[in-house]
């Protein structure tokens, strides 16, 4: 079996229905995957579900249910029903609560025992339960309001409490030198650069031994340990293994061979450290390689302050697409962000950007062109004749197009992507505009030039729809109902600059309307 490309989103905390920054996330990871199949690859989308815990128990609790009966109403209720309102692509779903995680979490951590990366000992610290993590000192801020006097996470701005436990270790003190070789010599390992200078200076400093159990007397809602049944394992140790117990880990080598190493994985910065530097070193101890890539993505900020759950500033996903629909959303936030930046949502911002870049610029363009042909051949694309400078042009913006947005995306600079093909939909108005076909369209003798000029703008609307249809996979659906031939996903990205694939003669069929107004949705 040849390797898949394989890309992951954090499995998210089923302590809560979703917001806008997961399903952020979420698109990311599935505009990563539809490229690479869009290229032709088998690709692989993996997200899912992080059921265990005090973080879910203690909202479980405070629900007047059990951890179980809570997160199989959310996930059914919330979580999987996000993917259909983001139209995400994903092949698997894991919970962490699925038997087959389970068992293989146990064989893990059994072989990490056996191979002496785990120790018994006692711990002391300050514990952040909406981390689910121990802090440093540095990792705290000053309290406001309520919490006025004392020390809370920076994170979530709630105090941390104070834990005395005896517990299993992971040995990650002993990987402070392997990551960092690792990380030296695979610069591409965590991107962006910003986010792979934290990472690194942060190994620099040194790592402790990582508490990954929790004595039952506390709480017992997470895997049992195999040696040791008074202990669960900790949520992130158990969260974290997800990544490979997905696809087959200790049980299915062939499955697990044909996807790991994941090619990205992609996460919020809040979530690196795990990603970087626990989660490489975990697999090292297994004998497996890490993963050849991590991505920490921005932050999607509200009111200038990170969107979050806990604070109350959530935005649900299908407040946006039930006004402007999945691929605007899709669209808007693939484009309006830089990839790894933060950024802010704005509903002004978001609604300028539909009327002016989706519904004028890319959903005219095609219904425009699509009735000039009808109008004009009677819906059958014309034969180009001679190309002229302004034709030559287009055609050279759409391969131009095609090669850059496809770089873009193996550095995982999807903003970027969209907006180098969005220059041919501005190259394609302009040459509109410029070559006038309803002037052309007035004397007969132009009917030569008219054919051209609705062949290059038929042509390159192909291109745009096979570029674009990774970020909106329902308006090129439909556009390719209309102007193509064939199924959309055998137009492989490497052949979609090439020039001249639509074939004259070819009879356009109606296009439905790409991107409705939405002038009243407010
Ligand atoms: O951390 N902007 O789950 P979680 C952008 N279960 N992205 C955001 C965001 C925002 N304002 N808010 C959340 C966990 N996210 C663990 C992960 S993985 C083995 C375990 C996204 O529910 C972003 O991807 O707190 C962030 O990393 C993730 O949600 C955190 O989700
Ligand atoms: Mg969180």
């Amino acid at each position: 079996m040849s390797k898949s490309f394989y890309v992951t989103t954090p499995i998210f905390y089923v302590n809560d229905a979703p917001h806008i920054g997961h399903a952020y996330t979420e698109v990311a990871a599935d505009v990563l995957t539809r490229w690479h199949a869009q290229r032709g690859e088998s690709a692989f989308l993996l997200t899912g579900t992080d059921e265990h815990g005090e973080k879910v128990l203690r909202t479980a609790l405070g629900n007047n249910t059990d951890p179980k009966s809570w997160t199989d109403r959310l996930v059914k209720d919330s979580w999987l029903p996000l993917l259909e309102t983001i139209d995400i692509n994903n092949q698997d779903f894991i919970r962490t609560t699925d038997e087959r995680h389970k068992v293989a979490v146990q064989k893990f951590l059994q072989k990490l025992y056996d191979d002496g990366f785990i120790y018994q000992g006692s711990f002391e610290g300050n514990y952040c339960v909406g981390c689910e993590e121990y802090k440093n000192d540095g990792d705290l801020i000053d309290g406001e309001g309520e919490f006025l006097g004392q020390r809370v996470c920076a994170i979530h701005s709630k105090p941390v409490e104070q834990l005395n436990e005896n517990n299993y270790f992971f040995k990650l003190s002993e990987f402070q030198q392997k990551l960092l070789d690792h990380y030296e010599q695979n610069p591409k390992f965590v991107q962006p650069e910003s986010a792979r200078n934290e990472v690194v200076s942060f190994v620099r400093q040194g790592l402790s031994d990582l508490s990954i159990s929790r004595s039952k007397e506390r709480f017992d809602w997470g895997i049992d340990i195999p040696w040791d049944s008074s202990h669960i394992t900790y949520v992130w140790f158990d969260a974290l293994l997800n990544y490979i117990t997905a696809i087959g880990y200790g049980e299915d080598d062939a499955k697990l061979a044909s996807l790991w190493p994941a090619d990205v994985q992609v996460v919020g910065k809040d979530i690196l450290r795990f990603h970087a530097v626990i989660w490489p070193a975990m697999l090292m101890a297994a004998g497996l390689q890490p993963p050849k890539q991590v991505f920490g993505h921005g932050w999607l900020l509200v009111g200038g302050e990170k969107m979050s759950k806990s604070k109350l500033t959530g935005i649900a996903p299908n407040q946006i697409t039930d006004a402007f629909g999945s691929d605007a959303f899709r669209y808007y936030f693939m484009k309006a962000i830089g990839f790894g930046s933060d950024g802010s949502f704005s509903w002004e911002d978001l609604s300028a950007r539909y009327n002016s870049e989706l519904a004028n610029g890319f959903g005219n363009l095609a219904s425009r062109s699509i009735a000039m042909v009808k109008k004009y051949f009677d819906g059958a694309v014309p034969a180009p004749g001679e190309y002229l400078e302004a034709d030559n042009q287009v055609i050279a913006i759409a391969k131009k197009a095609a090669t850059e947005a496809d770089a873009a995306i193996d550095e995982v600079a999807i903003h970027e992507a969209i907006q180098k093909s969005w220059l041919l939909v501005d190259e394609l108005n302009n040459y509109i505009t410029s070559q006038a076909p309803w002037v052309l369209a007035k004397d007969e003798a132009n009917q030569e030039r008219l054919g051209t000029v609705m062949y290059v703008i038929v042509e390159g609307l192909r291109v745009l729809n096979v570029l674009l249809a990774p970020i909106m996979p329902k308006a090129t659906g439909k556009l390719w109902a209309a102007i193509g031939e064939g199924e959309l996903s055998a137009q492989t990205i490497g052949s979609a600059g090439q020039w001249g694939i639509t074939k004259p003669g070819f009879v356009l069929k109606e296009l439905e309307a790409l991107f409705p107004r939405v002038d009243q949705a407010e």
